[in-house]
């Protein structure tokens, strides 16, 4: 069976994906090359985890599983429900897609399940979209990964801060800065290997021979480049109604916030 972009655009605004339809159908047909498991950090509320199980389903490899992993932030409440209700719509939208079987869902920390069964028998692929720390995430995950397995790497859009500006405070966001300088590093050490790029996602995989050796005084070195940065305002019409928009309707919300880049 082949899925269309059209499909996920349907099922993102159905489970609530934070990404473009487009970055959805290319992790499924991702995650349908991959013979190994396949690793998720950062669920939110599992649109990314769904494509990820139909690409593993579609595959026809029938031993891959999805282990995806969320830590629950200290505001998850605020942005998914309640804990039962947040419960309740991933594992509805995992069976309702038909996946549930294949998916493991950890909550916590990803550095919590480096020893899970499902990483030690090998990653075909790994979709990292949490918190752009993705030095810790190649230093616990890199190991588990197959030669050739794909890295897919989320929020590689600006290489300049994001500053969101509401009435009472302005956030600093470094977030795509920090993934534009980890991956670029990433590539020079030769441990990445870029394939393409849709939207603001990152789509690579680890060199056949590679090996990933933290040095902790080379990465201190990319996060000093933090120091200062070029920063561009987001869109005012997206943080100026965003508020109010998402408390009014969440999926409108959350379409606008896609056409406008975050
Ligand atoms: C941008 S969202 C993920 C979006 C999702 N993949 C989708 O398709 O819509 C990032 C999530 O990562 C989670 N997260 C942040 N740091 C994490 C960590 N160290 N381990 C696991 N999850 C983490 C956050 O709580 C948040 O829910």
């Amino acid at each position: 069976m082949q899925r269309t972009v059209e499909d996920f655009a349907k099922m993102r605004l159905d489970v609530g994906g934070m990404l473009d339809p487009k970055v959805y159908h290319e992790l499924y047909l991702s995650a349908r090359q991959s013979a190994h498991n396949i690793l998720e950090i950062g669920t939110a509320r599992g649109a990314a985890t769904v494509a990820l199980g139909l690409g593993a389903l579609d595959g026809g490899h029938e031993n891959v599983r999805v282990a995806t992993v969320e830590k629950l932030g200290e505001s998850y409440t605020e942005r998914y429900g309640t804990p039962e209700d947040y419960r309740a719509r991933l594992y509805g939208a995992f069976e309702r897609y038909g996946v549930a079987e294949r998916i493991d869902v950890h909550f916590g920390a990803a550095r919590a399940i480096v020893s899970d069964p499902v990483i030690e028998a090998g990653l075909g692929l790994m979709f990292l979209d949490a918190d752009g720390a993705l030095d810790r995430d190649f230093s616990d995950f890199y190991g588990a990964l197959v030669p050739g397995a794909a890295i897919i790497i989320d929020d590689y859009g600006t290489d300049r801060a994001t500053l969101y500006i509401n009435p009472t405070e302005i956030k600093i966001d470094q977030k795509h800065r920090l993934t534009k300088l980890l991956v670029h590093y990433f590539e020079e050490k030769g441990v990445l290997r870029k394939d393409q790029v849709v939207k603001e996602t990152y789509f690579g995989a680890r060199p056949d021979g590679a090996t990933f050796e933290p040095n902790a005084d080379e990465i201190f070195q990319v996060y000093r480049e933090l120091t200062f940065s070029d920063a561009k305002l987001s869109s005012a019409a997206y943080v100026n109604s965003s508020r109010l928009l998402k408390k009014i309707s969440p999926s409108f919300h959350l379409w606008l916030k896609t056409q406008l880049g975050k």
